[in-house]
């Protein structure tokens, strides 16, 4: 009887749509203004990348499959216990899914499109892929392995030595080579040169193969491009969370710093991430990382590098860089928790209620973004923005086993 009864009032309130809203039934999405379809068509698609000038191997196939094996070997680490994929699991979004890695103070970064970057490292501080990637096999708290040890451990293992030379040429014997007994000091001088260029080719193959690790095919894809070819069929399958989620992500100006196709403007800001004991923040981020970009041997404009990046040019340390760090994208990002520079923010829910209240009251930042405003959102806000991060995920990870939550 409770049943029937509760059967006609269903079926009276679905044909009369007044009283349908009346009971709270959801009203419908609203639609885009033509200000947010323009930024919504400039989120997608993202197209494949430019091959990198400053290094000459970028996208050459022998150099993508070595620097493709370096990365999962753990002889690259002087232990030989640690690889680069030890910390950039490709099954947990190519993070260690860790705070931070054990004796660091950042957050291991996943390397989804880390080929779209215009800077490196949550301070910047290279300013190109194979830069980058030279800073992790010669920290001490990383790999470890110093540019002459690199040399001999290349040359004394056959596999390793015949990749190398199939992209590089022939290495020449290092004099230190079959010693131990030489320390790195004594035996490199005239080799020094030779020991810095083979740590730079195999960057540059590393680089080579971290170029390859892109991911561009998630709903919200299909979503613009439904909305950009006038598919209705596409648009309608977006689910209206994320919908919704879309809104609030244009109207909370999210897009002002994640914006363009790989969610982030690639440069650095401060959003107010203070360690938990509410202290000012102590990482010099940014202003730091401009220090050390400036000094590197393998800069952009430098010796090594094919070809000058004229970015260089505009850098500056001033006082309102500092605890600035780079926006990371929003691609695949509900993958890849704990998040922020210190990954002290532990979930997804959480990041989004740091930028709805965090900032108001305990904030004492003195550079803190003037964008970044506490935004107050209600519970739904919060579960439609949080729907529209995870349709930024590519279903092709899932099935790969990629993913984690
Ligand atoms: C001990 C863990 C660990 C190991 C091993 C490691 N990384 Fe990292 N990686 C990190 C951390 C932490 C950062 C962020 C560093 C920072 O911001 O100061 C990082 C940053 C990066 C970045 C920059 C990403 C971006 O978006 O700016 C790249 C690229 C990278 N690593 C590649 C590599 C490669 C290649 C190797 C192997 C040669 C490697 N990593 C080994 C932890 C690690
Ligand atoms: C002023 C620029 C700016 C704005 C506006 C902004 N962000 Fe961020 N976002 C950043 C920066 C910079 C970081 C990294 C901060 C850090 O590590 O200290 C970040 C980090 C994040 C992260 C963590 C990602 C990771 O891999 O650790 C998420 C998620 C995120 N933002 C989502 C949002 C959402 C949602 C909004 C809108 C409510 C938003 N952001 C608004 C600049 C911005």
């Amino acid at each position: 009887m409770m049943r029937n009864s509760r059967i006609i009032i269903i079926i009276a309130f679905s044909v009369l749509p007044g009283l349908s809203h009346a009971q709270g039934h959801a009203a419908a999405v609203e639609p885009l203004s033509d200000d947010e379809q323009a930024i919504v068509l400039s989120l997608s698609p993202l197209n494949l990348p430019r091959k990198d000038p400053t290094n000459e191997l970028s996208g050459n196939e022998l150099a993508i499959s070595f620097g493709r094996s370096l990365f999962f070997d753990k002889r690259l680490s002087v232990s030989s216990t640690r690889a680069c994929a030890s910390c950039h699991d490709p099954n947990l979004s190519w993070t260690d899914g860790k705070a931070v890695p054990e004796g660091g103070s950042r957050n291991t970064p996943s390397l989804w499109n880390v080929v779209y970057n215009r800077w490196y490292s949550w301070d910047g501080g290279a300013d190109t892929l194979w830069a980058q990637a030279t800073r992790p096999i010669e920290n001490a708290k990383e790999m470890g392995l110093d540019r002459f040890a690199l040399t001999k451990r290349i040359y004394n293992n056959d596999d390793l030595r015949r990749g190398y030379e199939t992209v590089h040429g022939k290495l020449r014997e290092p004099v230190c080579a079959s010693d131990p007994a030489i320390t790195n000091e004594t035996c490199l001088d005239p080799e020094r040169a030779d020991a810095t260029k083979i740590l730079v080719n195999v960057a540059k193959s590393l680089a080579a193969y971290l170029e390859t690790i892109i991911s561009n095919s998630s709903a919200f894809d299909k979503f613009v491009e439904g909305l950009r070819t006038g598919n209705t069929g596409a648009v309608q399958s977006y689910p209206e969370a994320a919908s919704r989620g879309l809104r609030v992500f244009l109207r909370s100006n999210c897009h002002l710093c994640h914006s363009g196709p790989n969610f982030t403007d690639g440069e650095f800001h401060d959003i107010g991430v203070s360690p938990k004991d509410g202290t000012l923040p102590t990482d010099p981020g940014r202003f730091e990382g401009i220090h050390v970009l400036t000094e590197s041997e393998f800069r952009s404009d430098g010796g090594y590098s094919a070809a000058a990046d004229p970015k260089l040019r505009f850098i500056r340390a001033g006082p309102d860089v500092w605890a600035q760090f780079k926006t990371p994208s929003l691609r695949n990002v509900v993958l890849s928790a704990p998040y922020m520079h210190n990954g002290q923010i532990a979930t997804i829910d959480d990041v989004i209620d740091h930028y709805s209240n965090a900032t108001s009251s305990t904030y004492r930042h003195v550079h803190l973004e003037s964008t970044v405003k506490p935004l107050h959102l209600t519970s739904i806000d919060r579960s439609n923005l949080i729907a529209f991060l995870e349709s930024l995920t590519d279903p092709v990870l899932i099935q790969n086993g990629n993913f984690r939550r």
